[in-house]
């Protein structure tokens, strides 16, 4: 996409969640200052959740602040989008997603940004990069269906682009490391990651003395967890994230090669969130012994996600020595260990707030900047 034309780049957003709110205010406030600096002025051309999109008024190239302002506003408050004047129910994508590329002018003046969950904005986004228009994504699963998928949605070589920096670490660099290390060449020899903020809260509280109720009560307290927290104790979020970076990495694999630890008690994943979480305190004693041992033996416990120099991946509590890069992160912290070729002896360690709506919106903004070739 030029960077020196003026001109209107149009995003369809899907889901206006914790993220989706915080990308919308932030286009608000920055679009103004990009469009001076770049001469590009970014806005949104509809913002959908579950139920279908809210797009402009006849006549009208994209949706007014105001309208947007609005948008964020409602759905803070708890309301869904149907109630506005211009909602299209969500089978309506196709026209939603023609409109956006005719009032741009063209298909790569167009971003589509997935901050929604699970796996139902996949037909749209596939259709988008059939276009040649951009999808920035914090929405891991489209990322994690079959691996045909997973290339279909990436297309490399073709016209528009793929970004995705917000569903690993939340924008730290990571993602962009593993695709430059395989695509110059510079072999993975293996990664080694504690990758999930309320996992990594988890076994902080629990290395100090924490029992496991109280540690999972302080890690849903400070917002790190979904809210039903057996999403993340089940592993699952850090298989995703390490399915995902082997595919950037050049492996071939699916969600169902990771071998992942589940840190739910058993006989407590069928029952319901309210009753899991009154029952959480009679499960006082739930891996005590484990993270007792290791603290004797000098080490302390993490859940540590693996990809292997052959491509097997794994995700799972793991004995970590204290001097250990992946030991020091606190709380939420995301840590990533990456050796190639390259970074042998001294493995390229990257470590941050890896949680969190405002870096991740972070994050999807600056890869929409980069989609529209201002940054
Ligand atoms: N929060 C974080 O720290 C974080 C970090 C990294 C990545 N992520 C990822 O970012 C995404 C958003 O997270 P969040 O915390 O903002 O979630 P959230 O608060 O639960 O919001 C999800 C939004 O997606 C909408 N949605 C669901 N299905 C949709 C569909 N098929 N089409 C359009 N919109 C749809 C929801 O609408 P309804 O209310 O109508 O269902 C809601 O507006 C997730 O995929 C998450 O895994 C989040």
């Amino acid at each position: 996409m030029p960077s020196n034309d003026w001109g209107k780049i149009l995003i369809i957003q899907l889901g206006v969640g914790l993220v989706g709110s915080a990308v919308i205010d932030e286009v608000l406030r920055r679009a103004p200052i990009w469009r001076h600096r770049h001469g590009i002025a970014l806005s949104h051309w509809a913002v959908a959740d579950s139920s279908g999109f809210v797009i402009p008024n006849d006549g009208e190239r994209w949706l007014a602040p105001d309208t947007l302002a609005d948008i964020s506003h409602a759905r803070r408050a708890g309301h869904r989008l149907a109630s506005f004047p211009t909602f299209l129910p969500s089978d309506q994508w196709r026209r939603v997603l023609e409109g956006a590329i005719l009032s741009a002018g063209s298909a790569d003046r167009v971003i589509v940004v997935d901050c929604a969950v699970g796996h139902a904005t996949t037909e749209m986004l596939l259709a988008t990069r059939a276009t040649g228009a951009h999808i920035v994504l914090c929405n891991k699963d489209p990322l994690t269906g079959p691996m045909s998928q997973f290339h279909a949605l990436r297309r490399l070589g073709t016209r528009g682009t793929l970004r995705l920096s917000g569903t690993v670490g939340a924008g730290l660099p990571i993602t962009s490391a593993v695709m430059a290390a395989a695509a110059n060449g510079d072999a993975i020899l293996g990664l080694r990651a504690v990758a999930s903020g309320s996992l990594g809260e988890l076994c902080s509280a629990m290395s100090r003395g924490d029992t496991f109720p109280c540690a999972l009560h302080s890690a849903v307290a400070a917002g790190y967890c979904e809210p039903d927290p057996r999403r993340d104790l089940s592993g699952h979020d850090v298989a995703r994230k390490l399915l995902i970076l082997a595919r950037l990495a050049g492996f071939t694999a699916e969600l169902a090669d990771v071998a992942v630890e589940s840190l739910i008690p058993p006989s407590m994943e069928s029952l319901t969130r309210d009753a899991f979480l009154a029952a959480l305190p009679s499960w006082d004693n739930h891996l005590r012994e484990r993270f007792v041992s290791a603290r004797e033996s000098g080490s302390v416990l993490r859940y540590v996600g693996t990809i292997d120099a052959d491509g097997s991946l794994r995700a799972g509590l793991s004995e970590t020595r204290q001097d250990d890069s992946l030991a020091w992160g606190k709380g939420p912290e995301n840590t990533f260990m990456l050796r190639t070729t390259r970074y042998d002896h001294y493995p390229l360690v990257i470590r941050g707030p890896g949680a969190g709506a405002s870096v991740t919106a972070g994050a999807v903004v600056s890869d929409i900047l980069r989609a529209a070739g201002m940054l």
